[in-house]
């Protein structure tokens, strides 16, 4: 990385994250609360879990503890897609480690849980956590994919930490990070094994939340920058006055980034994968929806526009999800003999002869780079979504729609239009204060729950829309948050993960706006994150969480 900083990284540097009163004080004690245990399925998860089970609620307070003081050893890993804040989660577990005893020493893994398996670590010192104060992305340590779960991976952890003499763990990670990180407590607890293990929740997607977990950290920078660049195309687009903007947003399976994004910006359409899937909407239904807006506001004289869609959109539109169920379950069968073939036609034709006739007639009228993506999988046995062109697509049916009413002298509709993803420009952003704050936080209070000895919890953090102060931290035991969910083919254990709401009331804001916003150029113009100023704008919570928490739009 290069030795020169640029200006504002300088000032972030000095920036000293605000933390709740009772992480701030020199004294610190967790309180049990009464025993717990998990959402549904309780005897299953009870069998599966019968060392970590139905342990009690921690909250972090002030007063005298029996907390180790140490010399203890910890080890840190930051697990899937990157999200703005993971180096500040790194340095309040460090600052809180060595502010209990200077002896305490933090060993961050390389790139992701596979260098938990393979015992791939360096030390972190001060010289290396003061690099990245309050910076974004993983780079300190790098972030990885693997999944710590196969019975020789959870042996080899356990070797690792014996050898490192490791007395916690903290993993970084979304939904299922943090079920791994459940699964390798109870392993290591039967294994009798000094290791506790702490997960944090993280993940820009928003969807690791429940009535324990305010938020995941990375969400609030992730939808700031993307608001940010929306809101300067809605005024690119009121300006030019002659292009519609299609803007697919990431976000693997829930809608909580675009439907921030569309609560921030205001665009003509927003589409909500949730809502499509409990409507049975069809792809030609949406089409239609969104020419219907094209139209409409071309009577007004406004062939502009801005819409935007979620990255998890193709799995959640009825009949694309039948077909890519059906193309999943000929992958497991025949994915070799298809690779097999020569080139993509005599695929299609083979998957003509698998897949029922509705499912081939979709497949088939998809453009050829989609239907490539749509038979790869990544690790998870997920496809890869950020790969599939879901605005290039909306685009393509859009503009086919309105040329045959035009054909058919229905409409004058002028329909020329751009496509924009936004991802990767927002994972690795500079942690807004909220971030910044949320995710040193997070990382104090780890490294208080490893201290405490506590295994198999998920730190949290709560409060998150009062002033920091009055933030309160604690540990939610994993096995609270799980239920059982059919994994390939396999009743699994697994922490529920949250989709928008459909009567929630981020979402009904939304819906009982979007009708205004299509027609009528109510755009708003976020700006750029301020690392600065007021704290009503440096400081401000997403419009989401402040929802959720029973504000008013804070717009
Ligand atoms: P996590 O759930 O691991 O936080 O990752 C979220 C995400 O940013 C999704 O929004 C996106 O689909 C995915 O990562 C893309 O990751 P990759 O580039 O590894 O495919």
């Amino acid at each position: 990385m290069s030795a020169e900083i640029s200006a504002l990284q300088k000032e972030r540097a000095c920036y000293r994250p605000k933390l709740p009163k009772a992480l701030r004080s020199p004294r610190i004690k967790i309180q049990l609360g009464a025993h717990t245990q998990p959402v549904a399925n309780q005897e299953e998860i009870q069998k599966l879990f019968p060392n970590t089970c139905g342990q009690p609620a921690a909250t972090i307070a002030e007063g005298e503890g029996n907390l180790k003081t140490g010399p203890i050893n910890v080890g840190v890993v930051l697990s899937g897609g990157q999200a703005p804040g993971g180096h500040n989660v790194i340095a309040g577990l460090f600052d809180a480690l060595k502010a209990a005893n200077p002896d305490n020493r933090l060993f961050g893994f390389l790139k992701g849980p596979g260098g938990v398996i393979k015992g791939k670590y360096r030390e972190l010192t001060s010289e290396i956590i003061d690099k990245y104060r309050n910076t974004g992305g993983f780079d300190m340590i790098m972030s990885g994919r693997d999944k710590i779960e196969k019975p020789e991976d959870l042996a080899a952890c356990k070797q690792n930490f014996e050898t490192m003499k490791l007395d916690g763990i903290v993993i970084v990670g979304g939904d299922d990070s943090n079920t791994n990180a459940a699964v390798l407590a109870e392993y290591l607890r039967a294994q009798k094994s000094k290791t506790v293990v702490i997960g944090v929740p993280k993940t820009i997607d928003g969807d690791m939340k429940n009535a324990q977990i305010e938020a995941s950290f990375g969400f609030d920078t992730a939808v700031k920058t993307y608001s940010e660049l929306i809101g300067n195309i809605c005024r690119d687009a009121t300006s030019a006055v002659k292009y519609w903007h299609f803007v697919r947003l990431m976000g693997r399976a829930a809608s909580h980034v675009t439907l921030e994004c569309a609560l921030q910006t205001h665009p003509n359409v927003c589409l909500v994968s949730e809502e499509i899937q409990a409507k049975g909407t069809t792809l030609e239904e949406i089409v239609d929806y969104i020419v219907g807006v094209v139209v409409k506001r071309s009577a007004a004289g406004k062939n502009y526009g801005v819409v935007v869609v979620p990255e998890g959109l193709p799995e959640f539109i009825s009949d694309i999800k039948r077909m890519i169920d059906e193309l999943s379950s000929i992958l497991g069968k025949d994915e070799e003999y298809l690779r097999s073939l020569p080139d993509h036609s005599e695929r299609l034709q083979y998957l003509n002869t698998r897949l029922s006739a509705a499912s081939a007639k979709v497949y088939g009228s998809l453009p050829e780079s989609i239907q490539q993506v749509l038979l790869t999988r990544d690790s998870h046995g997920n496809v890869p979504l950020s790969q599939v062109e879901t605005e290039r697509l909306l685009i393509d049916l859009v503009s086919d729609k309105i040329r045959l009413l035009k054909s058919r002298k229905e409409t004058e509709a002028k329909f020329s239009s751009l496509a924009h993803f936004f991802g990767y420009e927002g994972r690795c952003a500079a942690p807004s204060n909220f971030d910044a704050d949320y995710c040193y936080s997070l990382g104090c209070a780890a490294a208080q729950l490893v201290r405490a000895d506590l295994t198999g919890y998920t730190v949290n953090v709560r409060n998150l829309t009062k002033p920091s102060d009055e933030w309160v931290a604690g540990g939610t035991p994993v096995t609270m948050m799980l239920h059982m969910e059919t994994r390939k083919g396999k009743p699994t254990p697994v922490i529920r993960k949250a989709l928008v709401e459909l009567d929630g009331k981020p979402f009904k804001h939304f819906a009982s706006n979007r009708e205004s916003w299509a027609l009528n150029d109510e755009y708003r113009f976020p700006g750029p994150i301020q690392y600065f100023g007021p704290s009503a704008v440096a400081d401000a919570p997403t419009i989401t969480l402040a929802l959720e928490k029973g504000q008013q739009d804070p717009a």
